[in-house]
């Protein structure tokens, strides 16, 4: 297996601000108290996430009290979520930054920013050198307040950047586009809550408009959390809107512009990532005695441009895991979706492998995308068996390095 690709931790100066302005926001409050506090607030808006399922702006967005136990608890966990699929169009979708002038990004449910400050963070890490403008659009004027604060006070994290913030409500008509397009547009966990209700055809003619404003080159990523109905819309709405105009292309999750098979076929299955993430501090406190998930982020995604999708060789040699990697008694196996768009099943015998390789083979993660060689045609074309595991390398496999 070939080299992961490694991603720079959760900055701990963002946590701490964020810690700072609770305890600004409350003074008199103990350590204790204001922790409990914030998790009366998480409890019920991860009910609201999970369960409920009802947004309106003032669901989290309208009261001190409910953004900064985001920032507290949700932040850190979608920024290294837009994380995994910012790198993935970075470094395998061929995404480009332009290459002079600045670099324009939309980030539409940007909320306090995660997903935006993020991208703007990971961009000057990788080395792009543009001025770089963030556009936040969001009906909560008071989160974007705080990401507009938030952007002033961390400066060091993202030089040369600018932040422009807009209030209003996404769920109507977004305005047309100006010259000045955008080279990557966002949509960090937002879409299924600006559309909550709206059927499929209304969510691809806003998506429309959402094109629009995309550079020829540019990128348009959507993230929504792991659910059979957020993810199977994702999967619906971008093959839609790619069969609706040619210029659209899809980019990912899979390959060669091809839709989720899952979708497709109606299968209980849905496409979505399970990724190890790491909880701050901070994240921690709160979560004690609350034992909610912190280590893992699920979720779906999906890339759309006008650029073209590179080409690779159909079949099962290049694939996109999406399963659980199984140990059973003779057998470690995996479901992958090859290059052609179609569901393989693989599978490696146990008996010669070495313990070391085992570890490696179960430290795969749904999303990563690997390539195998050596495969030989066996009876049934969708069982591939894979002859060793050093057949097995990685085309991408992101990983969180907190050294
Ligand atoms: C789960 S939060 C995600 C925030 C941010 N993108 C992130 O990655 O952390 C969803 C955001 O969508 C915004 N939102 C929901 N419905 C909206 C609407 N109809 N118009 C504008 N913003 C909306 C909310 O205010 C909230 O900030």
């Amino acid at each position: 297996m070939t080299q992961t690709t490694s991603l720079p931790p959760f900055p701990d100066s963002l946590e701490d601000w964020w810690w700072n302005q609770a305890t600004l926001k409350w003074p008199d409050y103990s350590e204790d108290k204001l922790l409990n506090a914030i998790r009366r607030e998480i409890v019920e808006q991860s009910d609201r996430f999970n369960k409920t399922r009802s947004f309106d702006p003032n669901s989290y967005g309208s009261r001190d009290l409910s953004i900064l136990s985001y920032g507290n608890f949700f932040f850190s966990r979608t920024w290294q979520a837009m994380a995994f699929a910012l790198s993935e169009a970075y470094f395998l979708r061929e995404w480009k930054a332009p290459r002079k002038g600045p670099l324009r990004i939309l980030d539409l449910g940007s909320g306090s920013g995660a997903s935006g400050l993020a991208s703007l963070f990971l961009l000057r890490q990788w080395g792009l050198k543009n001025p770089m403008s963030l556009e936040a659009w969001d009906y909560s004027g008071k989160s974007l307040a705080t990401m507009k604060n938030l952007h002033q006070s961390c400066m060091g994290l993202w030089p040369d950047s600018k932040v422009f913030t807009t209030r209003k409500d996404l769920s109507n008509d977004l305005p047309p586009p100006n010259a000045r397009k955008f080279d990557l547009i966002l949509l960090g966990f937002a879409l299924n809550e600006i559309h909550q209700e709206t059927e499929s055809r209304s969510r691809t003619e806003w998506l429309k408009q959402v094109l629009h404003h995309l550079k020829p080159g540019g990128f348009l990523i959507m993230m929504d959390p792991a659910g059979t109905d957020s993810c199977m819309n994702l999967q619906e709405d971008s093959h839609v809107l790619t069969q609706g105009d040619s210029r659209i292309n899809l980019h990912a999750p899979y390959f060669n512009g091809l839709p989720c098979p899952f979708f497709v076929q109606k299968s209980k299955y849905y496409s979505h990532e399970v990724r190890s993430i790491y909880p701050t501090r901070t994240v921690q406190k709160i979560n004690s005695p609350l034992h909610l998930e912190t280590r893992e982020v699920k979720f779906g995604f999906s890339i759309l441009s006008k650029a073209e999708v590179p080409a690779l060789p159909l079949g099962p040699g290049r694939c996109r895991l999406v399963s659980p990697v199984r140990k059973r008694k003779g057998t470690i196996s995996f479901v992958g979706i090859g290059s052609d768009g179609k569901e393989y099943r693989y599978e490696l015998q146990r008996r010669d492998l070495k313990k070391d390789e085992t570890k490696r083979i179960l430290f795969l993660q749904r999303g990563d995308v690997l390539e195998i060689q050596g495969i030989v045609p066996g009876k049934d074309e969708r069982q591939v068996r894979l002859p060793s595991p050093q057949a097995i390398s990685l085309l991408f496999a992101p990983r969180i390095d907190v050294g």
